[in-house]
């Protein structure tokens, strides 16, 4: 399986003029790779623009999408509109739009028709701390479990597992910085293990599980290599054209 790196532009950059100058840099490294592929996810805006840019290493991805593909929303993107639009991916259930108010049942319903209209889904999913007697590891399994609630058995080929811990996001409030190889390693086979239990084991085993939060050059080989994450969704470090394209160097070379 080839390494996923995604990167979470977030709410940047600043005009479509800057967006095109910095996918232009990551999409001329990820033409190079070969164990490797890329996605940018960049705001709604300028999806459609940097769409037609895009390549088959370098494909797009949106940061949300809404549970109804027409009607009286204000403000709501459709899956539709975003595949219609060049995207493949979608981010669903991003900490930072779950602290604005998405619930698991709200995530569940946007998985669901986002894959009805054929975009691979990254499901975030992650605890806000840690404790000693492991209720957070309750938390992360309940979390998985309800925002994939009555999810098809198949429609698990379309989802990719993003396992970001609040505390190691980085601009986050209370970030105390990456975790670790070990830890994630050990966290990626209790998701599996979850995910055995919500479809068929040879769909579960195949579901892509990456690693986010304050990912960069520095640490990301030993998230891919000690940790055997299958890729890493990365947020400030995407926005650096030299960073990001290192760590897409470094996927390529485990
Ligand atoms: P970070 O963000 O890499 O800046 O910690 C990751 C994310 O929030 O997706």
């Amino acid at each position: 399986m080839k390494k996923l790196i995604v990167g979470n532009w977030k709410m940047n950059p600043d005009s479509l003029a800057n967006a095109k100058s910095l996918f232009s840099k990551v999409k001329r490294k990820a033409g190079t790779l070969k164990k490797a592929r890329c996605v940018i996810c960049p705001p709604y805006i300028f999806i459609e623009s940097l769409g037609r840019l895009s390549s088959a290493s370098c494909t797009l991805g949106a940061q949300d999408s809404f549970w109804e593909v027409r009607g009286a929303y204000t403000s709501q993107v459709s899956p539709q509109m975003l595949k219609k639009a060049g995207a493949q991916y979608v981010i669903l259930g991003h900490s930072e739009k779950r602290e604005l108010g998405d619930t698991n049942e709200d995530v569940a319903k946007k998985v669901k028709i986002a894959i009805d209209y054929r975009l691979v889904v990254i499901l975030c999913v992650g605890e806000k701390e840690r404790d000693e007697d492991g209720k957070y590891l309750k938390f992360l399994a309940e979390e998985i479990k309800e925002s994939l609630h009555k999810l098809p058995k198949k429609y698990f080929r379309n989802i990719v597992i993003a396992y970001e811990p609040i505390w190691a996001i980085s601009e986050h409030e209370s970030t105390k910085g990456a975790s670790t190889p070990e830890d994630f390693l050990e966290k990626s086979i209790f998701i599996r293990r979850v995910l055995s239990h919500l479809t068929e084991k040879e769909i579960a085993m195949g579901i892509p599980i990456l690693y986010g939060g304050s990912a960069d050059e520095n640490n990301s080989w030993g998230f891919l290599k000690e940790g055997k994450a299958d890729g890493l969704l990365v947020g400030g470090a995407s926005l650096d054209p030299e960073s990001f394209n290192q760590i897409l160097e470094i996927s390529d070379s485990i």
